[in-house]
């Protein structure tokens, strides 16, 4: 009897770091797929979902403009009851930190389906932030039965809140196994023409950061680009008006800085490749560019991915417009500091991850 695996996932992030993974399990013949997207984004899950080929069984579209913690919520909850027991799945496999996790674990826990948590016990020790991120990955963890986590630390993390260490796992981050798939040394965009050699690549989109903070990051973004414009910069922006259009207001006028929509994900990541540095509030981000060797200024003032702080590869800015602007003028203007935030090994996986994740529900599933 083959094993009924259901896939719950809704944003950008989760699909580029679980689709590695449904396509793992799609080619073993002990599991059958389910998958069922909620659709908290829609074109920037719909771009990964095409770059990878998984084409979901059920699509909640609950996406709206201006969306609420309390729409996702209530519009993820409601049909999963219906969906959930239809198909009796023998586990519910969720990733990381959404509310589109959180609900779909807690609507399996409901009906008494086993959770297997992908990127379990990340920590930032700060409920309010990341905000919601951190309190939803910690109540993941009270209801999950299997715990996939990317690190040791994280590992351990989970340990000292009592999970049973027989059922966590340290695999490596399944986003390193995503690079597998999208990065290629013949990949050709007209970004990459318009930018060329030392690009700087730029992301934000942290709820807690919305507004003031993130116009701070802003400033001090473009303060150091005024100063240096033998570097250009690329800044595809999140779908989410709210950084869009103050992205666009803060770097107007601005010739050295591309702000585009959102691009697709082998995009994305052959710019990570090809890029001089990262600025980036993303946690995706902050565990891709290590595979390429490429500096990250993380612009937070709390991280749950420390492995890249201690190896050196990223350095937490913190939000303030000085803090910013200092580290990002050092980092152009002193090669020293830069050559030695160039790392070798990416502390967060080595391409591996969906396999041992893969065998791991293997043995269990067919044991327990
Ligand atoms: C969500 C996650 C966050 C994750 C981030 C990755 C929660 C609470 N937040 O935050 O953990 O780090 O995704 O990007 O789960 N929008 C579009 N098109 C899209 C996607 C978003 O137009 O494809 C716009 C919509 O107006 C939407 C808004 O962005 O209402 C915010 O989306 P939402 O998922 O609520 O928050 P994110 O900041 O993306
Ligand atoms: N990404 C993308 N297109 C972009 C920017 C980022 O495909 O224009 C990818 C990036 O490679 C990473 C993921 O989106 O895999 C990170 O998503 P995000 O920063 O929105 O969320 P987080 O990782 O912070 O939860």
């Amino acid at each position: 009897m083959k094993k009924r695996l259901m896939y719950i996932f809704g944003t950008r992030p989760e699909a580029v770091k679980i689709c590695p993974l449904i396509r793992e399990t799609a080619g073993r013949s002990c599991f059958e797929n389910v998958v069922c997207v909620t659709g908290q984004h829609r074109d920037m899950l719909d771009q990964v979902l095409d770059i990878f080929d998984v084409k979901p069984d059920y699509d909640l579209d609950v996406m709206r403009a201006d969306q609420t913690l309390f729409d996702i919520t209530r519009e993820v909850i409601q049909p999963l009851q219906e969906i959930l027991t239809k198909e009796q799945p023998d586990i519910v496999i969720v990733h990381g930190d959404t509310t589109t996790s959180y609900c779909a674990a807690l609507s399996a826990f409901y009906l008494g389906i086993p959770i297997a948590h992908i990127e379990a016990g990340l920590r930032s020790h700060n409920i309010h932030s990341p905000y919601p991120e951190e309190f939803n990955r910690r109540a993941i963890a009270l209801i999950s039965d299997y715990d996939f986590a990317p690190t040791f630390d994280a590992g351990q993390n989970l340990i000292r809140e009592g999970k049973d260490p027989e059922k966590v796992f340290v695999t490596g981050n399944t986003v390193v196994d995503a690079l597998g798939f999208t990065v290629s040394d013949d990949f050709s965009h007209p970004l990459l023409e318009w930018a060329g050699d030392d690009f700087i690549l730029i992301t934000a989109h942290r709820r807690e950061n919305q507004g003031e903070i993130m116009r701070g990051m802003f400033e001090g973004i473009k303060r150091a680009l005024l100063e240096h414009p033998e570097h250009r910069a690329i800044f595809p922006v999140h779908r989410n008006p709210k950084v869009g259009e103050l992205a666009r207001e803060v770097f107007e006028g601005i010739d050295t800085i591309r702000i585009e929509n959102a691009v697709d994900v082998k995009t994305f990541h052959n710019l990570e490749a090809r890029c001089y540095l990262c600025l980036t509030d993303s946690g995706g981000v902050q565990e891709e560019c290590p595979s390429f060797g490429r500096p990250v200024l993380v612009m937070r003032d709390v991280t749950e991915r420390n492995e890249g702080i201690m190896a050196g590869c990223s350095y937490l800015t913190g939000t303030d417009k000085m803090l910013v602007y200092k580290k990002l003028k050092e980092l152009l203007e002193n090669k020293k500091v830069y050559d030695s935030m160039v790392c070798t090994q990416n502390p967060y996986g080595d391409g591996k991850a969906c396999k041992r994740i893969a065998d791991v529900l293997e043995e269990r599933l067919f044991l327990d």
